[in-house]
């Protein structure tokens, strides 16, 4: 299905019951991932990247989280009217997610090798019984564990967050998923093993064509991984294109925030980078006017009073400002 979509998004706005009344923490969001494809959805902490992660997997709180409007449809098929026991099939499945914390994914009382052993029992069909072994061996060298043979018989405590990391992805992979959901999957862990897994993802990805939704709040990671990129800010997609286009000229104030305050691997560190003044309002106080006014370098009375839509700016370009390209 060389050419079709994946995954597409089509405008979901995602809603919380809460105690100070319900609030809308996705706003009109919408992509779509190719086979083979990475996506990187970027945004600081706050903006909806998870929720719109979880919407996908159907994995909001119930009942208080819920998909209020839109669709998605993974390979063709309405995932938000699929039955509980097709999703379960598909989660770990044909869509596997990996998480910042790998300690929440892993059972603290089964071995790294029987939770991968567990996702081939549950996904892998095709595997005979007796070459689960060797089968999850080969995952762990896949994700390049050191001592993979005496690493299989660890416990998550008995291995460090690199490792645990490893473990992770090797039970995502290990389903031959069509679609990996890496929700900041390299977040915690230093620099070096960061480089690694990003560089794995991409191996694996280019030998079995899966395509990547890659949620991150570092625009160097989006730099390194991904073809099209989602900025999202409070709720809402501010701008999207190809990872290309989006460097070489960001529109919105916002991405060119982001890029900004990107560390440079190359430059002397500097004590302090540039960062976005001020801070992510709360879904309880969005303004219905720009979102971003209040801390944008370039914002008017008009920006103020008046609600920008995401409109095309360049072909496959899209841009929520006023000022686009004016600034
Ligand atoms: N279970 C929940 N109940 C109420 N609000 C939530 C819940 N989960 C997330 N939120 C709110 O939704 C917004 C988006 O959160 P999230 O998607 O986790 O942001 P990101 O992943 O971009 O850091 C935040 O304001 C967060 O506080
Ligand atoms: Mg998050």
């Amino acid at each position: 299905m060389d050419g079709k979509e994946l995954l597409k998004v089509e405008g979901i706005s995602v809603s919380f019951d809460t105690d100070l009344g319900p609030i809308e923490v996705v706003d009109d969001v919408s992509f779509e991932i190719k086979p083979g494809r990475t996506l990187a959805l970027v945004g600081e902490s706050g903006c909806g990247k998870s929720v719109t992660a979880s919407s996908i997997m159907r994995l909001l709180p119930h009942p208080h989280g819920r998909v209020t409007r839109g669709r998605i449809s993974f390979e063709g098929e309405s995932v938000l009217d699929l039955p509980v026991e097709e999703m379960y099939r598909l989660r770990g499945g044909k869509i596997s997610m990996i998480f910042q914390e790998p300690m929440t994914a892993l059972n603290p009382v089964h071995t790294a090798g029987a939770q991968i052993a567990e996702v081939l029992d549950l996904h892998r069909a095709d595997i005979a019984k007796k070459a689960r072994e060797p089968e999850v061996l080969e995952m762990l060298k896949a994700v390049e564990m050191p001592s993979p043979e005496s690493r299989m018989g660890n416990y998550p405590f008995q291995l460090s967050g690199g490792m645990r990391q490893r473990v992770m992805i090797a039970m995502a992979l290990a389903g031959h998923p069509r679609l990996l959901i890496a929700d900041e999957p390299t977040t915690a862990l230093d620099v070096t093993v960061q480089a690694q897994i990003l560089a794995l993802i991409r191996d694996l990805q280019k030998k079995n064509g899966m395509g990547v939704l890659y949620i991150t709040h570092d625009m160097g990671v989006v730099a390194e991984i991904s073809d099209d990129v989602v900025v999202m800010y409070a709720g809402q997609i501010v701008e999207t294109g190809a990872v290309l286009d989006v460097f070489k000229n960001p529109i919105h104030p916002y991405t060119k925030g982001l890029i900004r305050s990107m560390p440079l691997l190359d430059s002397v560190p500097k004590t302090e980078l540039p960062t976005i003044h001020g801070q992510v309002p709360s879904p309880h106080n969005y303004p219905a006017t720009c979102r971003f006014a209040n801390r944008c370098p370039h914002a008017d009375e008009s920006c103020r009073a008046n609600t920008p839509a995401l409109e095309d700016f360049s072909p496959g370009r899209k841009v929520r400002c006023f000022k686009a390209g004016r600034v």
